[in-house]
């Protein structure tokens, strides 16, 4: 029996602070003619401070799970991707996870940076294609403004914070996922870079130079984008057995208006096939192609039979498409009112399994200190506490 996999709930959360490119032209020397000309960017959304990675991407991921009917313990995996993670540990989809009270689940962060969500959509389909899960929550989040060098008026302008994700599922019904095509070309990694890592350890010379901020050679980014995109259609496209012309929506990465109507010319499709948000929200890296999917859905462009491709390139170099055949009818939920306002209630209650847990955490290490069993620790004679040595 076939096993597919479909995309049952989305959710998007891009912060309220808007920044437009008049407001940038008092940090550096730019202009919101250039930005627009250039980009096509007027906008972006930044993060206050009480948002992270973390808080965008479990606010998306609940509004998912939500909209799919899973409660949080019953979600099996979450795949994050991210190049602006919360910390190097734990992972920001741990703290996800725990955000959700998904407490069942497993949760990995990857890093591929602007194709991050679809790499993870691939790893994702995979795991429930094989049987090890039956469904996934995958989300692209960043709070790249945290990243990016405020005084470098060649990528600052670029860049803005969101998040967005969807569930996958296994049914036997088909559609859904099809094709996929995933790529890099580390050769070009210098391209790209936010060097904070072990190689740049975070020292007073290195943070100095901005070496731990976002670089990139603009030009030789946007050449690579211009190719790689027509490229990654196309493949995925032939993956699925399908054409060009079969696309009713491209949903690619939003970097730059400019990479969209080249492709719109290479691949023969007209603009309106392609989908675009960026002059809102920016180049947000990983949360790009969510946050366009969602407002795609939310503003009526995808209806239930439409192949929808989604592709994402960026920093690695990497890039990666996926064909889906969408097969809910967005605009109705299943759910009835007394079934919408239960799933809403569990939905809120369910972070608190995590505050259970840590919790439980110190009361059994205070009743192991209590009855002197093994805590771990050594005594001044070498031996494990509360351990005897025969
Ligand atoms: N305001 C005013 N002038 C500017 C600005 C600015 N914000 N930024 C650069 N300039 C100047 C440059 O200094 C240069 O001046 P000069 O000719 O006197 O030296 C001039 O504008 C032209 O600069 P270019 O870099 O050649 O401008 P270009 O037309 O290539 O646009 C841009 C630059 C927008 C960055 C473009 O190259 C681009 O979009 N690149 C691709 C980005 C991308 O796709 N990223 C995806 C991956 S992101 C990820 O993975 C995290």
């Amino acid at each position: 029996m076939s096993r597919y996999v479909h995309i049952t709930g989305w959710g998007a959360y891009a912060p309220p602070r808007i920044v437009t490119n008049q407001e940038l032209t008092h940090i550096v020397a730019t202009s919101d003619e250039w930005i627009q000309e250039r980009t096509g960017i007027v906008e972006r959304r930044i993060a206050d401070e009480k948002d992270y990675t973390s808080t965008m991407a479990a606010k998306a991921g609940a509004r998912a799970l939500e909209r799919a009917g899973l409660l949080p313990h019953q979600l099996q995996l979450i795949i994050l991707a991210s190049c602006s993670p919360d910390y190097l540990i734990p992972c920001t989809a741990c703290i996800v996870q725990d955000a959700l009270g998904a407490t069942r689940s497993a949760a990995l962060d990857i890093n591929t940076a602007c194709s991050g969500f679809v790499y993870g959509l691939s790893l994702a389909t995979a795991m429930i294609q094989s049987g090890q899960y039956d469904n996934a929550l995958v989300l692209g989040a960043e709070c790249l403004s945290r990243v990016v060098n405020w005084t470098d008026r060649t990528t600052c302008v670029l860049f803005g914070d969101g998040a967005g994700g969807v569930v996958l599922q296994a049914a036997e019904a088909e559609g859904g996922l099809q094709a996929f095509a995933l790529g890099a070309d580390g050769s070009g990694g210098d391209l790209l870079t936010i060097h904070l890592g072990s190689r740049t350890p975070l020292t007073l010379d290195n943070l100095a130079n901005s070496e731990t901020l976002i670089k990139m050679n603009g030009s030789e980014v946007y050449r690579f984008g211009s190719r790689v995109l027509n490229q990654c259609v196309r493949e995925v496209v032939a993956k699925a057995g399908l054409e060009v012309q079969d696309i009713d929506l491209l949903i690619p990465h939003q970097a730059n208006v400019r990479i969209l109507q080249k492709a719109a010319k290479q691949l023969g499709l007209p603009m309106e096939r392609i989908f675009q948000n960026l002059d809102r929200y920016g180049n947000t890296s990983s949360a790009s192609v969510p946050l366009a999917l969602v407002d795609a859905i939310e503003t009526g462009r995808v209806r239930t039979g439409d192949n929808i491709v989604m592709v994402g390139f960026g920093g690695g170099l990497t890039w990666a498409g996926c064909l889906v055949q969408w097969t809910f009818d967005p605009r109705t939920d299943t759910r009835g009112p007394i079934q919408r306002t239960v799933n809403s209630i569990q939905m809120r209650v369910a972070p608190v399994r995590g505050l259970a847990r840590r919790v439980d955490r110190r009361l059994r290490a205070m009743e192991d200190r209590v009855r002197g069993r093994d805590t771990g620790r050594l005594d001044d004679n070498g031996r494990r506490n509360g351990h005897s040595s025969d």
